[in-house]
């Protein structure tokens, strides 16, 4: 057994998020694009940079990104493969001084900062409740600050991969009510789903929808 193993109480061995996303990571030299998520670009092209906060970052696209707009990032992830990956990628870039890489379970997390932004693209796991995973994304957010979230739409879902447990996906609408996205803490810019061209790990063309939510916080609880 490995330090990164939990036991159950009936004896037995589970697998952890690292370990499953360690091994997701490890099956492929690169899984994601390298190219920032869509629907980063065109919601915080506009935004005054500050301190931001992707979850989940995988392989460090949008966080570079966003530190070659000028914000200096927290990118947070739980598998270290990923994060490794995501490190050398930004290496020699002029950027990776903006970025403070954190290994880290969101299950066990418990945000100590506030952001201008906070970012959760994808963040889609079977271990991870994303009401859990996003409650936290929201707690980060600064009063003025900003809170993108995207995923899978559950009616635009990708074929490859392993898509198919329904309860990992959302409709930004959900994510709203969920959260408590609503006057008087927040303001709500942008609850959306909107449809994309996009290409598979083996380079297959596909319609894929994401779901958007972008709101600004107005005040605390
Ligand atoms: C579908 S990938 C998306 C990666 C990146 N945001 C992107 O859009 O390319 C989900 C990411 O969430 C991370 N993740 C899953 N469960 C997590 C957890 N419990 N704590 C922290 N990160 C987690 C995975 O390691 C993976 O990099």
């Amino acid at each position: 057994m490995t330090d990164h193993q939990h036991h159950t109480p009936g004896g037995t061995e589970e697998s952890t998020a690292a370990q499953l996303w360690d091994e997701r990571y490890r099956s492929r030299p690169k899984v994601w694009s390298g190219r920032p998520n869509p629907q980063l670009v065109a919601e915080a092209s506009g935004l005054k940079p500050g301190h931001a906060l992707d979850l989940g970052c995988g392989e460090g696209a949008d966080a570079l990104w966003l530190a070659s707009r000028g914000w200096t990032v927290t990118a947070l992830d739980v598998s270290a493969v990923a994060l490794e990956r995501a490190a050398a990628h930004a290496r020699g870039t002029g950027h990776d001084s903006n970025i403070k890489w954190v290994e880290q379970d969101l299950g066990t997390w418990v945000p100590e900062e506030q952001y201008e932004l906070v970012s959760a693209q994808f963040l889609h796991s079977t271990l991870l409740p994303w009401q859990q995973a996003l409650r936290l994304a929201a707690a980060a957010v600064r009063i003025g600050g900003t809170l993108l979230i995207v995923g899978h739409h559950p009616e635009g879902l990708p074929a490859w991969g392993n898509h198919q447990s329904a309860e990992k996906y959302f409709t930004a609408e959900e994510v709203a009510r969920e959260l408590g996205i609503e006057a008087p803490e927040w303001h709500l810019d942008v609850l959306d789903s909107r449809r994309r061209s996009a290409t598979g790990p083996d380079g297959e063309p596909a319609e894929l929808t994401d779901a958007v939510l972008r709101a600004t916080r107005l005040a605390e609880h």
